[in-house]
């Protein structure tokens, strides 16, 4: 097999690669003075089963339509098998209409993926888990957050430290990492306009004064939601608060408001690259290439 490393996951599928002990095959990549992209394999993949590596965190669309030419080239050029692996997805977190006449996003991407010849696709944290199992292509899904607990624990010492999950949604993410730190979890309730996008939460009592606690969440986009999750442990007298995320696409100030309402650090994944990108995916995804291909 051969290792695409896509201009959004240039290090990441070099990781990937040098874990595997299969070559990587560069992508000549500029953009156009109009901002279109060019992509150019700089190799033979006639006959290989090549994973395509590239992440489709902000600048989403570019990002996704690049994933899209990378594939359709790939087959075109006649490689015998794609794995994508996309460690973020765009547009997963509008899976279903929450208003009357809303695009279900998703659902698109997951159409042109497999339009384009996608056989087989690798996740991490996908924040829409059920739409992977309706879709015709392969997949698995794997979760970054024990990795990020393990690295929580032994880098700060947090043995005991209690696991909240800003929202429902992210209750499965504490209880695996709760299991790691060895302490307690708990979940915050969460409500979005559907309109805003404004969150709101509800007051809720949690067990954590004088304890170290970590916010665990798939996905920082505006902050809102790690901001709310670190005030409130501040506000119920939590000793250290950290914030831990796999996809951390921190948007504007998002990272320095996180940090000004009481989060000691945020820690964040290469899943998608950032400031905060410390724990590496790499090994997750390696394990599954070797299991399928090598
Ligand atoms: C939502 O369900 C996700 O798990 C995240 O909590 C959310 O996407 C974070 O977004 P923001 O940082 O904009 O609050």
């Amino acid at each position: 097999m051969k290792i695409i490393p896509g201009p959004a996951s240039r290090d990441l599928g070099l990781k990937i690669s040098d874990i595997l002990g299969v070559s990587a095959v560069p992508v000549d990549f500029k953009r156009f003075p109009d901002g279109e992209s060019y992509l150019r394999f700089t190799e033979e993949i006639r006959g290989e089963d090549v994973a395509i590596v590239q992440t489709t965190g902000p600048p989403q669309d570019s990002n996704f339509l690049q994933l899209l030419l990378l594939t359709d080239a790939a087959k075109d050029l006649g490689a015998k098998s794609v794995v994508a692996v996309v460690p973020y997805v765009a547009y997963g977190r509008q899976e279903k209409r929450f208003r009357p006449g809303e695009a279900i996003s998703a659902n698109t991407v997951f159409k042109l993926l497999s339009d384009v010849g996608v056989d087989s696709l690798i996740t991490v944290d996908f924040h829409s888990p059920d739409l992977l199992k309706s879709s015709d292509i392969r997949f698995e899904n794997v979760s970054a957050m024990p990795s990020l607990a393990s690295f929580m624990r032994t880098q700060y010492n947090l043995d005991g430290a209690f696991s909240l999950a800003p929202d429902d949604g992210a209750i499965e993410f504490v209880k695996a990492t709760s299991k790691i730190l060895k302490g307690d979890y708990g979940w915050l309730e969460k409500t979005r306009d559907k309109v805003t996008g404004e969150v709101a939460f509800e007051l809720k009592a949690l067990n954590v004064k004088g304890k170290d606690a970590v916010v665990f969440d798939d996905i920082i986009s505006s902050g809102s939601t790690m901001i709310h999750a670190v005030r409130t442990l501040r506000e119920m007298r939590a000793r250290r608060i950290y914030a831990a995320c796999v996809h951390s696409l921190l948007m504007g100030d998002a990272k320095e408001r996180i940090l000004k309402e009481g989060a000691l650090e945020i820690i964040g994944t290469d899943a998608v690259q950032s400031p905060v990108s410390v724990v590496s995916v790499a090994p997750l995804i390696a394990g599954i290439l070797k299991k399928w291909y090598v």
